[in-house]
């Protein structure tokens, strides 16, 4: 299977994507972990990285496309992919159509998570993350055990969520039109448990 899971931020794809990749039994691959990874190893890329993602802007297409290109070369991409949180522009979804072009492996399907506004921003807020794992929690909808170490984004700041928000609207909105015209956009309402949603996802791409 080869997916692309959009949605606004804190729409739910990496929770989604984590579960799907188990039953899909292909890689989940997030530009934001990758990015927020390289910005904690402080390499070139998290430095050139950092100043955008603290700001909630996007990071420049160029460097997004380089470092999606290079983890579609390692060999646990070569029978799929679950891409979270890529493209978000309309030029990085034309980057992805070429290298997959290359290869004779298009995209199969691309599914949108669909969620409010108000919803997202209190998804935003009060997300935490786990240090070690990685694991996300919600301090109300899905709470971290006791004990556990948590780490708050620097950019689920109320204000930093509501210029990611802006972000996604005035750049990554537009590839609903651009996937809906290459017949490869699914939709599913993603306002309900997270096992709701999944099943959902399942059903939208007929593998349940
Ligand atoms: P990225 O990390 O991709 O952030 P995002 O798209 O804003 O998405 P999030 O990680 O915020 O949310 P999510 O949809 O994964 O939701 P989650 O499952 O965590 O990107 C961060 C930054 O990196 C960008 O701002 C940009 O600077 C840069 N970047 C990354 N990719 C880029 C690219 N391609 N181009 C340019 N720049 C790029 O869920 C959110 C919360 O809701 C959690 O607390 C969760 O527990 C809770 N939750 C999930 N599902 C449910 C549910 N069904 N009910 C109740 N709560 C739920």
């Amino acid at each position: 299977m080869r997916l692309v899971l959009l949605g606004p931020p804190a729409s739910g794809k990496g929770t989604q994507a984590s579960v799907l990749t188990e039953k899909l039994n292909v890689p989940q691959i997030s530009t934001g972990d990758m990015l927020r990874a390289a910005r904690k190893a402080g390499t070139e890329l998290g430095k050139q990285a950092e100043g955008f993602m603290n700001a909630g802007k996007l990071v420049p297409d160029e460097v997004v496309i380089g470092l999606v290109d290079e983890r579609l070369e390692q060999d646990d991409a070569k029978d799929g992919f679950i891409l979270d949180g890529f493209p978000r522009t309309v030029p990085q979804a034309e980057a992805l159509a070429n290298l997959l072009e290359k290869k004779s492996t298009p995209l199969q399907a691309v599914v949108q998570i669909d969620v409010d506004r108000d919803l997202l921003v209190e998804r935003a807020t009060l997300r935490r993350t786990d240090k070690e794992t990685g694991q996300i929690y919600h301090l109300i909808y899905n709470p971290p055990p006791a004990g556990a170490e948590l780490v708050h984004r620097v950019d689920d700041q109320e204000e930093t969520v509501k210029k990611r928000l802006d972000q996604y609207d005035s750049m990554t909105a537009a590839l609903l039109p651009y996937y809906s015209s290459k017949d490869l956009l699914k939709r599913v309402d993603g306002v309900g448990k997270p096992n709701e949603i999944t099943e959902r996802l399942l059903v939208a791409l007929g593998v349940n």
